[in-house]
């Protein structure tokens, strides 16, 4: 999850004729985005988007994707209130949060012409003259809804090839006033599928974990809701910067759409891996915190998004972790899944500490994983 708070201070760095800060500042100021650069002209990437090497290990030149033949698992979902089929979907859930961390779902219930129309809403937001969305440009992060290139621009080392929407749901009542026409039917349709969704996988996840099917949606672990969508412009130079850094999710779970445009990329076994975009699918994303109370039985992995040529790329995701009441009470590794041989390998920590961290540490700004600051005993 990079979506942050409003920074703080911001950060003059490097170079004798550089001067960050002014030019995050300049570019924060035209409210139009990196789209707003690609429309402009812009056949360069700018300073404040050229990534370190390491940042950009195994992009390749083409940026046309990864070598491996490794493949994302899909899992269908149909017929999960069968008895014997459940069986068998719980089983493939649980294999894949085990080794991967990250899979695609199918007819998981949410109609392809509800997620169609939030992915073209998107598009057509980011779409329309720069003056018209240039009005949602925010920082605030008390508002139900902005619109902002970047939420850590002023913090963070380097910037991402990027636009960014946040609707945010924090009592679960959506507040339709708050966000553009453009949204109001088509978000408020998918978040009310999602929160169906999110039921089915609260109880098949609980399932998988070998605990009642009620487990994770009593411990409350999901009541909140953000979503968030990324507009990713085409890149002319795209070897030379990211559309999204390489990080874990500071959630328990994400739900994942995105259009046809791929860029994604996990990793797994040592490799990036392309996650291809299949029509219908949602992806489903193994956040930290569910990692950390699952005591590490579920994975939460790296995954990043490429710049490209080809693009615009859209995502709408549904980042889930605890609602207001819950936020800052502690969770730690579940009591049932341990015993002699399964000591607890996290302290117990609440979603308020994790996050601040998270934030103050930089760590999660800059893809490294935040999940061993709380480890307390060593991975087998
Ligand atoms: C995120 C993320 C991927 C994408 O925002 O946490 O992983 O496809 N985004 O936008
Ligand atoms: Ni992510």
């Amino acid at each position: 999850m990079q979506t942050l708070p409003s920074p703080g201070e911001s950060i003059t760095c490097s170079g004798p004729h550089y001067d960050r800060a002014k030019e995050a500042k300049e570019f924060d100021e035209t409210k139009a985005g990196v789209k707003g650069l690609i429309d402009s002209g812009m056949a360069k990437v700018p300073r404040l988007f050229i990534h370190p090497p390491q940042n950009l290990r195994d992009v390749s030149s083409d940026t046309e994707g990864s070598a491996t033949d490794l493949k994302v698992p899909i899992i269908d979902m149909m017929g999960c209130q069968d008895s014997r089929l459940r069986r068998d979907v719980v089983d493939d859930l649980r294999r894949a949060s085990e080794t991967w961390g990250f899979f695609q779902i199918i007819n998981h219930g949410i109609p392809v012409d509800v997620m169609d129309s939030v992915l073209e809403a998107v598009k057509q937001f980011h779409e329309q003259p720069e003056g018209v969305k240039g009005e949602w440009y925010s920082r605030d992060d008390a508002r139900k809804f902005r619109y902002y290139s970047n939420g850590d621009l002023f913090l963070s080392k380097v910037a991402t090839w990027k636009d960014t929407l946040l609707f945010d749901f924090p009592f679960g009542e959506p507040d339709r006033e708050a966000v553009p026409l453009l949204f109001r039917e088509t978000v408020f349709e998918y978040e009310k599928h999602v929160e169906k969704l999110k039921g089915s996988l609260s109880e098949l996840l609980s399932e998988a974990l070998g605990l009642d099917s009620g487990y994770l949606g009593d411990i409350e672990c999901m009541d909140s809701k953000r979503i968030v969508s990324h507009y990713y412009p085409t890149c002319p130079e795209p070897e030379l910067t990211l559309g999204t850094i390489n990080h874990s999710d500071a959630t328990y779970l994400t739900l994942l759409l995105q259009n046809h445009n791929g860029g994604l990329q996990v990793r797994h076994q040592n490799q990036w891996v392309d996650v291809s975009p299949v029509p219908g699918a949602i992806l489903v994303i193994i956040g930290d915190f569910m990692q950390l109370v699952s005591n590490d039985k579920f994975k939460s992995v790296e995954h990043r998004v490429l710049a490209r040529r080809a693009g615009p790329r859209v995502s709408v995701l549904c980042f889930l972790f605890p609602g207001e009441t819950r936020k800052s009470k502690p969770y730690g590794p579940i009591k049932e899944l341990l015993d002699e041989n399964n000591p607890p390998m996290y302290r117990e920590t609440s979603f308020t500490e994790y996050f601040g961290y998270y934030l103050s540490s930089g760590n999660g700004l800059n893809g490294e994983s935040v999940l061993p600051h709380f480890r307390v005993s060593e991975p087998k």
